[in-house]
């Protein structure tokens, strides 16, 4: 019988090498990170960053995470601070995004950075993107891998779902451990969270011992406002539904889960929540239910991103 996933690769050194090829000839592939699935290209190639974006639908102002093996990979193309050193030092890798100004002699093609004058930089720990940045010369630019204003992969089968062949190589990590999506942090002034991540606002002022910014006067990251996260059916946040057709997402300890109720996380865990949410929406979706109603889940910690993208996906 055909394989219909013979896009889809297990991880060994024969797919690293294919892999490493096809992005050094500017082609595009679909990898595993600890947040969520990304749709890789060259940063420093024009060609392969408009790939991205004709693939995604994506619209040409919203710019991509760039994506480094380490600090010193950066180094020729954003301008580093205090405070990025020290949140690299206690995160990295892992899921935080930092926005720096763009050095002027930085490689990066400015249709990555939607000709902003700063860059956003990631260095993720999964050891799949993590073998690839090692064995290329040169940075990714990594949007999550899924359409434009569409839900997050967390598998290699969402970006098949969202993509079919339109990939040459998606390369299947297993499910991400986190989920969701980083943390972005501006640094260019003073710090301030423009999308809430697995790494809490709390936590790193504490962290950073200061306040961080809430000056949302200036909108620096352009993709942030529009509809987001969507599961391609309306999301409503309410109290449980009384018709058949939708379906409840709930949290914690009073639910249980039955043919239309899906409980994130039973022990009221938000880590584990976080890594169900959009599992959980993509599963309600494909089960032919028309709309989903949330109950209330924790404005705290790492609810403060799990809220962040429910309401985007009811907008
Ligand atoms: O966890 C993640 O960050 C995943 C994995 C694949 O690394 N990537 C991801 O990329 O979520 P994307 O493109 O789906 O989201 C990137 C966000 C967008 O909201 C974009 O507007 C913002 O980062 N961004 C990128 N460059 C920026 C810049 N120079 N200034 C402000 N925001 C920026
Ligand atoms: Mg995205």
């Amino acid at each position: 019988m055909k394989n219909i996933y013979s896009n889809i690769y297990p991880f060994n050194k024969e797919i690293l090498k294919k892999t490493v090829k096809l992005l050094t000839e500017g082609g595009i592939a679909a990898l595993p990170t600890e947040t969520v699935y990304g749709l890789a290209g060259n940063a420093y190639s024009r060609k392969a960053v408009k790939k991205i974006f004709k693939l995604k639908k994506r619209p040409k102002s919203n710019p991509l995470i760039v994506h480094y093996k380490n600090k010193k990979s950066a180094s020729g193309d954003v301008i580093f601070n205090k405070f990025f050193y020290f949140l690299y030092k206690k995160y990295c890798p892992g899921p935080i995004t930092f926005i720096l100004k763009k050095k002027s002699k930085s490689k990066i093609v400015d249709n990555v950075t939607a000709k902003l004058n700063t860059v956003a930089i990631r260095f993720p720990s999964h050891k799949v993107i993590k073998s690839i940045l090692k064995s290329t010369n040169f940075p990714l630019a990594m949007p999550s891998a899924n359409l434009s204003s569409r839900l997050s992969p967390v598998e290699a089968l969402d970006v098949f779902d969202d993509f079919k062949k339109r990939i040459n190589v998606i390369i299947d990590g297993g499910n991400s451990k986190f989920g969701i999506e980083s943390t972005v942090i501006d640094l260019t002034e003073k710090p301030k969270i423009l999308r809430p991540g697995i790494i809490s606002a709390k936590e790193i002022r504490k962290y950073l011992k200061l306040n961080l910014s809430k000056n949302i006067s200036k909108i620096k990251s352009p993709g942030m406002l529009k509809k987001h996260y969507s599961p391609g059916i309306p999301v409503i946040f309410g109290r449980r539904p009384l018709k058949p057709y939708h379906a409840y997402i709930v949290f914690g300890k009073r639910y249980k889960n039955t043919n239309n109720c899906f409980n994130l996380s039973k022990n009221a865990d938000l880590k584990e929540a976080a890594a169900n949410l959009y599992k959980t929406m993509r599963k309600i979706k494909k089960k032919g239910f028309k709309k989903i109603v949330i109950s209330k889940i924790p404005k705290s910690g790492l609810g403060i991103a799990i809220n962040d993208r429910l309401t985007k996906a009811s907008k």
